[in-house]
């Protein structure tokens, strides 16, 4: 079973091609939208071992105040494998607007805060394993906590986030909340981020065991992904060439 917090073999050994390529098209976005310094520290931050960069990505200058206190009341109060989790998919993200060319901050905020409504469910809970009806249900909600923990402070990564479980067999929430006159014409834009979101996010749920999948070897990972994502063969196809997904474990 991986472990919690330190994460020896990041599920992304550094795709030194991918951040080469892209160091550029990632710089313009960022410094637009935030100023030099962060820019800065973003590149900074992916340099150093996990266990660091853990630290940094909580600092206030890479991510909002108010996202990182909720990070870290995941870690310090609530249940530090889901903060390791969302660590994570913000990092897988990360790399996938690095390969996309696209909005790399909001696919890192959106990764990072994806599942940050389960503070609002029983850590008991998140230690359980084995899938149940019942428990599903009471999980189900941290969809709309996690949208109404952000809605005010980080609009546009709350419209992602509730949607993360849209893309499966049985989609939640029935319902999504309204999106506001100024991101109407970004539908399309904030669905295709939240959809990045659920593959990073399937991907390493499927490093877990449970007693859905057991624990499956990197091969096995791969093969299942390209079951589960049968409309993105081909998108996967390339997380895997750039060394953002991988079969080493
Ligand atoms: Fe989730
Ligand atoms: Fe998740």
């Amino acid at each position: 079973m991986r472990p919690n917090l330190v994460v020896p073999n990041p599920l992304l050994p550094k795709p030194q091609n991918v951040l080469a390529l892209t160091q550029g098209l990632f710089l313009l976005p960022l410094t637009i939208l935030t100023g030099c310094a962060m820019a800065v520290a973003y590149t900074e931050c992916l340099k150093k071992p996990a266990e660091q960069w853990y630290e940094i990505m909580l600092a206030t200058d890479n991510v909002p105040c108010y996202l990182a206190n909720l990070l870290r009341s995941m870690r310090d109060r609530h249940h530090p494998g889901t903060f390791g989790h969302l660590l994570l998919v913000g990092r897988l993200c990360y790399y996938m607007g690095q390969l996309t060319g696209n909005e790399i901050p909001n696919f890192w905020l959106a990764g990072l805060g994806h599942d940050i409504g389960k503070l609002g469910i029983p850590a008991s809970l998140l230690d359980e394993k084995n899938w149940c009806r019942a428990k599903d249900a009471i999980m189900r909600p941290h969809v709309m906590n996690g949208y109404n923990a952000l809605v005010e402070k980080l609009p546009f990564i709350a419209h992602i986030i509730v949607r993360h479980h849209r893309f499966q067999l049985d989609p939640y929430p029935e319902e999504l909340p309204a999106l506001p006159e100024k991101y109407a014409r970004l539908e399309e834009k904030i669905n295709w981020l939240a959809k990045m979101v659920a593959i990073a996010d399937c991907y390493d749920a499927l490093h877990r065991d449970n007693d859905r999948n057991g624990l499956l070897n990197g091969h096995q990972i791969q093969k299942k992904m390209l079951v589960l994502w049968p409309n993105d063969k081909p998108f996967i196809g390339e997380l895997y060439a750039a060394g953002i997904f991988t079969t080493d474990g």
